[in-house]
């Protein structure tokens, strides 16, 4: 068994999306393909409401998934499949793109007055690209959580951890999605699967990821090499808790327009123009 190393370290980075939301993007396009099979990594975290209530109106996806995991707050959302309702502190909803969904995400005013949420993009494999949609919602009650030795708690979202499986199931990438509360002057390590691409966001505290020891704060995101086995958590005085995600790496091309992740320019101008002539739901 061998640990991981860190590969690179980012700081999130302030942005503005959708219909005017000011967030902080901690990888997206200029990372590519670095993060493969993940494309994007928003951190949405404000407690003034006009930082987040124009939202993001209808708008079309294809060609991935999206992971919406919210800790504070509440977002409504609709879509073409006929899904509608509201996530809240802890939910999570998992979205498959696949050939084509037109959704709408619109926060609302957050009850404790801030406003705390992420969006993973997951990419699809080109033979899995045009897959039905499909949605996923899982609420806060049935995410599992684990308490390994020392006061870790680890809820599992997606992926396995100590024979508990995650709700979220039969995602392409195989993906492992963490949430981790590790206590102050406390060791933990988790067992990565084997080649997959790793990455830890730090949500608050501080902790070393590798043997090197080095300190690491919020709004930091660390990408791991993809040798190793074990990723190596270590606090000092403070705890820290972050979000731990991997997934099987597809090492195909990646053409990125907006909302819509194909392989090709070709494929990317298809799902433009079937959008503009209102054939983009294949169902
Ligand atoms: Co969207």
């Amino acid at each position: 068994m061998s640990y991981r190393k860190i590969q690179e370290s980012l700081k999130s980075v302030p942005t503005i999306e959708g219909a005017g939301v000011r967030l902080k993007r901690a990888f997206g396009h200029a990372e590519l393909p670095r993060f493969d099979p993940f494309l994007m990594l928003d951190d949405f975290h404000s407690s003034d409401p006009a930082d987040y209530l124009a939202g993001f109106p209808w708008h079309p996806h294809r060609g991935i998934e999206t992971i919406t995991y919210l800790l504070e707050g509440v977002v409504e959302h609709g879509d073409s499949m006929g899904n509608k309702g509201t996530i809240e502190a802890g939910d999570v909803q998992w979205m498959t793109a696949g050939s084509g969904i037109i959704h709408q995400e619109m926060p609302k005013e957050s009850p404790t007055g801030t406003m705390w949420g992420f969006q993973f993009w997951a990419n699809l494999p080109a033979a899995r690209k045009m897959i039905s949609p499909r949605y996923q919602e899982v609420k806060a009650a049935d995410i599992p959580e684990v308490v390994p030795p020392g006061g870790v708690t680890v809820k599992v979202i997606a992926g396995t951890v100590n024979g508990v499986q995650g709700p979220i199931k039969d995602i392409v990438i195989e993906p492992e999605l963490l949430d981790i509360t590790v206590p102050a002057g406390t060791r933990y390590e988790h067992l990565l699967p084997g080649g997959h691409t790793a990455f830890t966001y730090i949500l608050s505290g501080e902790a070393s990821f590798d043997e090197s020891g080095k300190g690491y704060r919020r709004e930091t995101i660390l990408l791991f090499q993809r040798e190793g086995d074990l990723i190596k958590v270590e606090t000092r005085q403070e705890p820290v808790r972050f979000v731990l995600a991997s997934g099987k790496p597809l090492g195909e091309p990646v053409a990125w327009g907006g909302p819509i992740v194909m392989n090709s320019k070709e494929e990317l101008q298809q799902a433009f123009e079937e959008y503009g002539k209102g054939t983009f739901i294949k169902q």
